[in-house]
């Protein structure tokens, strides 16, 4: 488990379900995730299945004899939320509770941060934060700037960034940046969803062949020796067999040199297609 400032735990992998809105796919992986101890889960309002997760939830603590508190539920609020409350968004928040049938969040992450209101969003975050409505609060897609801003315009850091990470983008001024002001970060898209090169690259072979394990099990080792929880995403259980034997090697400092080395600063997720004025 990887402790956050505020003393909570969270797992050291999360699994993610970006627009996953089948009941019958949910439902298979995230049985499949949660007998391999995989009991943390990403969603926002966007990927249109808080309520079947709430179900798929509910039915594993029944039939698992599991608790709540086994998992690790991680929702977002999302650009045209802000918009819509001008930042006041607990109204969100008490939605977001309701479908996922659960009466607190692990984790609340601002999805974009929205310039127009992302200080009214924060300052609503802490209000729900200390209400115990969710544990942790956190912001995704950000730089440094903005991680700077809310701390001093609000006095108030947030527990978790989540950012896009992987070989091809490693983003090492914000993660730095989290390691020296005690906050967790999150990667998302950790494999960079097998894109070449990846799984191409001789670099990754050559280590995953050492280890005899596969280049998605390199990358994501990476992440967590580098000091990144990956938020990753399937919609095979074999691939959640895959990640589950990410935890029985260790790969050596000039082999993380060797992935990072891979880095060309390439994004996936635009924030200047996807965040107006960011
Ligand atoms: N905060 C944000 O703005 C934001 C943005 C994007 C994503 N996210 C979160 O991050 C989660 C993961 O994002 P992602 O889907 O981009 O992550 P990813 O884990 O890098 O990519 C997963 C995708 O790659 C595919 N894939 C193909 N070959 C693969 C291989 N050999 N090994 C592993 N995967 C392979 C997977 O398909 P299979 O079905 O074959 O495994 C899956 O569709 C999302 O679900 C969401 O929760 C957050």
């Amino acid at each position: 488990m990887v402790e956050l400032s505020n003393g909570g735990m969270m797992p050291p992998m999360i699994m993610g379900t970006y627009k996953i809105t089948d009941y019958k796919t949910l439902k298979k992986i995230i049985r499949k995730a949660v007998k391999h101890g995989f009991t943390g889960l990403d969603t926002a309002y966007a990927y249109e299945n808080e309520a079947i997760i709430g179900n798929v939830v509910a039915e594993c603590m029944r039939d698992f004899s599991m608790q709540r508190s086994d998992f690790y539920i991680t929702d977002k609020i999302d650009i045209w939320q802000m918009q819509e409350t001008q930042g006041k968004i607990s109204e969100n928040v008490e939605e977001a509770l309701r479908k996922l049938n659960t009466d607190y969040l692990d984790l609340l992450l601002i999805h974009w941060p929205l310039p127009e209101y992302f200080v009214q969003t924060w300052e609503s975050f802490v209000k729900v934060f200390e209400q115990g409505k969710v544990k942790a609060i956190g912001i995704s897609n950000v730089k440094k700037r903005h991680l700077k801003q809310i701390i001093t315009d609000t006095g108030f850091s947030p527990h978790v960034v989540q950012n896009e990470r992987h070989p091809l983008h490693t983003d090492t001024k914000v993660l730095e940046f989290c390691k020296s002001n005690d906050i967790v970060y999150q990667a998302y898209s950790p494999v960079a969803r097998m894109i070449e090169p990846l799984p191409g690259s001789m670099e990754l072979n050559t280590i995953a062949e050492k280890y005899n394990k596969t280049v998605g099990q390199v990358i994501i080792r990476w992440q967590i020796q580098t000091g990144a929880v990956p938020v990753f995403m399937t919609q095979k259980t074999k691939r959640i067999e895959e990640y589950a034997g990410v935890f029985d090697f260790k790969l050596e400092e000039h082999e993380i040199h060797s992935i990072s080395s891979l880095d060309i600063n390439y994004k996936m997720t635009l924030e200047s297609v996807i965040c107006p004025g960011f």
